[in-house]
Parts: C-alpha cells; structure tokens; sequence
C-alpha cells in the first residue's frame, strides 16, 4: 500500500507540552492510525527559514518539521495566512490586511516546503497537503518534477468569487490551488462555493463529471466531511466523566446545569455575541438564574495576530460584565478560562454539560460539535446548539440551529434546551450520533484518498 505523506503547517508536535487546540492536528492524528509520514512547521523560529528537516518519529508515525525564520513566521504565518487568507475565507473581508511582501513572503516558504518535502518522498508516496498556509505547494512541487498524486483539503470554509476578488492575486493563488490533483471540502456549499470561482475568475466551465481543466491540468473537486472516532470519544467520555476534575466540577456546580463552550480564541467563533446571548438569557429566562452555570474554554491562539489580542481584550471587558451585572456572592454564572485544556478532560465536562454552545459566525466544520454529542450519555442526553453557518449543521439537522449574529435566538435557543423534555433530548441526540458514527475520522481518510488514488484506499479501523 501506498505511503500517506501529510503535509501541514501546524504538525503536532510530540516536545510541545500542555493540551493543544485546533480541529486539523485532531482529525489527522486520527486518520494517521496505520502510521505515514507526517511533514510541515515545528512551531519554532529559528534565524533562518531552511529546508533542513529534523526528523522524529511517535509509534507508526514519523515527523519532519522544518523551523522558519522569524520574519518569514511574521509576514507568511501572522500575514498573509492568519491576517488576510483567514479572515476573508470566514466571510470577514473588512478584517483582511493585505501586504504586497507577506504574499510574497507566503509564496516564498511555500517554495522552501516543497524543496524540503520533494527530498523526503518516494516515487509511490500519496502526498495530502492541508489548509490555506500551503495553497501554492502542489504547483511548487510540479516545477521541481514531482509526479506523485498530489492532494489538497482546506479544513475552513470557501468563499464565493464576489468575496474570494476581493483580495488581491486571487486569480493566481486559485490557479495555483488547480495544480493540485484532488481539491476536497468540508461541505458541498464550500464545494460549489470552489466552482464559483473557477468558473467566474477564470473562466472555466465546472459544469463537467470528473476532473475539470484549469491550464491544462486535471483538478478533481469533492466535499469530503471531516469527522471524529464517534464511539471512541464516546468511551472516552463515560471515562473521563468518573475522574478527579470531573468530580471537581460536579461538586462545584452544586446541581446547577451546566452549559459549555469550547473553542480557540478567535474571532469567527462568535463569542462575543455567545457573551451577551447568556446575558439575554439571564435577563429573559430569570428562572435560570442562580440554576445554570456557562463555561467558556476559550484557548488563547495566534496570539501574534492583532485581532486576536483585541478579541481577547474585548472579551475579558465582556466576561466581566456579565459576572459584575449577574453574579451573587455565591454563584458566579460564567467562568471563563483562556488556557488550553485536554481533551481527554473536556471530553467528561461535555458529557456533564446540559447544553453544548457552538455559535461560530463561520466553520470549516467544527470538531466540538460532533465531540459533544459523541459524549452525551444517550439516556439522559444534553441539548447541542449550533451555528447555521458551522460546517456542522449542514449534517447534524437535529440540534438547535441558530443564526449566531442574532444573541436572543441563541439566548431562546438555551431556554429551549435547558427546558427540553427528556424524550425530545433523546430523540434528538439518537438521530446526530447516528450521523456522527457515519461520518468519521476513517471515513474522511478513506474518502478523500480513494479519490486521491483513484480506486478504493483501505483504512485500517
Ligand atoms: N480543543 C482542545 N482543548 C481546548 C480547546 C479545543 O483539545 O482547550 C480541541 C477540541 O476538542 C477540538 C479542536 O481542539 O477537537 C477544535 O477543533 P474545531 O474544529 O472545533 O475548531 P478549530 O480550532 O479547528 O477552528
Ligand atoms: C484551525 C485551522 C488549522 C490550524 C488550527 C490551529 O483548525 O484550520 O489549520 O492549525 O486552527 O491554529 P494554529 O494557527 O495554531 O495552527
């Protein structure tokens, strides 16, 4: 069988110590279960950016990171990547920085990975490239006259061409993302999204069965749904919900209900207005006061960037608001951490919680929603709600789907689930783990490769 070859700037990385957040390294840790070789950024700056690798291995898995330069780290990753391609690919062009030298700067290591990564690989290897930060890497590795299947899978969401010409060399980084030989999507409205842009930027019909052209060169387009190990998370929550900072949290709970959020620290997440929608809901639904308690893990991320920190600064002024207008002297209604936590912990505080909150403004997927129900006890589950715009909702219909820019929908939402009869909750949560058992980890893996390889690639379950 053919080597796995997965390239991607953020590569877990086995020194870094504490729990790390982030959709990407999960899904893939999960579908590198028969072992490959797994290539990109060590997540260290170094005096220069060089195509010199070091090389590790964990079980089956082997790791070739390379270090960047600090100036490449600030105009490549805190650029082009994290302050102009991020924001405009979650339908904020208004936050988009555009700098003629990060873009060059972002060609520029995209040329070193390729350098680095065509002195690693086998004439058989299967290469699968993932998100924005490595768009070019495919037409790189074609001029230095790698021939393998080169295939590429963008874990946030596409724009359509109206907001995708919004940013300047559009056209070329498109071309650039047709020199790949499979492009896959999380949803089939990212997917249409694609052809949108090809067809009307440059020109090319996608109204075809197969690959379409773009000069000259084949480009297979799918939506291939990222997902979890349902039934193994689901284990690992009836675990972790019997451990010693479960307990601590059921005994600092006091029998209130619990209603949870977790997501890195960033602006498409929706978290202000998910801050006010619990305000609302305290103000609206006074029944809940003093009964619920909201927890907000909100791990602190590219803290580098800007935005970020004005994020961060607008929700510490929010949190306590909220706590200064709601709090008594013994029940403070939201607690607020900006710390990572492991997963393997969270996994118990979902199954714990009545209601899992996940309100993005925009998602490629969102790997927190299938990870709560996946945790629910099926007996006595607890309520999702959950963002129309998350990649999620295209398939998880049955929790309660709300628009995230509207904080009373999502304070009416929260009633609704804090006071959903147990039937209703099973019915509902029966309904998303079936789908979430469908759409897994392996079958992502499986899918996407078959595609790759053009006949059907086996994955070890
Ligand atoms: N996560 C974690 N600890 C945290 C916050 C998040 O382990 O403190 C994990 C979470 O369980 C999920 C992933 O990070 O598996 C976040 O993925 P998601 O698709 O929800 O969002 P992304 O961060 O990729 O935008
Ligand atoms: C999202 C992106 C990933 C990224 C992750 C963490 O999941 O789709 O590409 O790795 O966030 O962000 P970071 O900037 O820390 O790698």
């Amino acid at each position: 069988m053919a080597r796995i070859v997965i390239v991607s700037n953020r590569v877990p990385s086995s020194a870094a110590r504490g729990p790390q957040a982030g959709g990407l390294a999960v899904a893939l840790k999960d579908c590198l279960k028969d072992g490959g070789l797994w290539f990109g950024w060590s997540g260290e700056t170094a005096p220069q950016t060089c195509a010199d690798v070091k090389i590790g291995s964990v079980g089956k898995i082997d790791f070739a990171t390379i270090d960047l330069s600090r100036e490449d780290y600030r105009q490549f990753y805190v650029g082009f990547a994290n302050s102009a391609l991020w924001p405009l690919l979650h339908f904020q062009p208004g936050l988009v920085e555009f700098d003629r030298a990060h873009f060059e700067t972002y060609l520029s290591v995209n040329r070193i990975y390729a350098r680095a990564l065509a002195a690693l690989i086998e004439p058989t290897d299967l290469i699968w490239v993932h998100d924005y930060h490595l768009i070019p890497l495919a037409y790189f590795l074609r001029a230095l006259g790698v021939e393998n299947r080169v295939g590429f899978f963008l874990h946030v969401p596409f724009v359509p061409a109206s907001l995708l010409s919004v940013l300047p060399r559009a056209e070329k980084l498109l071309r650039m993302l047709c020199a790949f030989d499979v492009v896959g999507f999380q949803t089939h409205e990212h997917l249409r999204d694609f052809e949108d842009c090809v067809r009307n930027m440059l020109n090319v019909t996608t109204d075809v069965a197969g690959p379409i052209i773009v000069d000259n060169h084949p480009v297979l387009a799918i939506a291939t749904p990222i997902g979890i190990d349902a039934r193994s998370f689901a284990r690992q929550a009836k675990r972790s919900a019997h451990s010693r900072v479960a307990k601590r949290l059921d005994e600092s709970m006091q029998g209130r209900a619990l209603i949870i959020g977790v997501d890195r620290l960033d602006y498409s997440k929706g978290l202000p207005n998910r801050f006010d929608a619990f305000g609302r809901l305290l103000d609206r639904f006074s029944e809940h006061r003093l009964k619920v308690s909201y927890l907000q893990v909100a791990a602190r991320s590219r803290e580098d960037v800007a935005e970020y920190q004005r994020l961060k600064r607008d929700l510490d002024r929010r949190a306590g608001e909220v706590n200064g207008r709601h709090a008594e002297f013994d029940w403070v209604p939201l607690r607020y951490i900006t710390r990572a936590i492991s997963r393997a912990t969270l996994a118990g505080f979902y199954r714990k919680a009545r209601v899992g909150l996940v309100t993005p403004l925009r998602d490629g997927m969102n790997l927190v929603a299938k990870e709560y129900v996946a945790a629910q006890d099926p007996d006595d589950p607890g309520v999702l709600v959950l963002s129309r715009f998350a990649g999620a909702a295209e398939d998880l219909t049955e929790a309660l789907i709300v628009n995230p820019l509207d904080a009373d929908e999502i304070a009416e939402a929260m009633h609704q689930a804090l006071t959903m009869p147990r039937a209703e909750r099973k019915a509902r949560h029966e309904k998303l783990f079936e789908k979430i058992c469908q759409t897994t980890a392996t079958t992502y893996c499986r899918d996407f490769l078959s595609a790759l390889l053009g006949g059907p690639y086996d994955v070890l379950t």
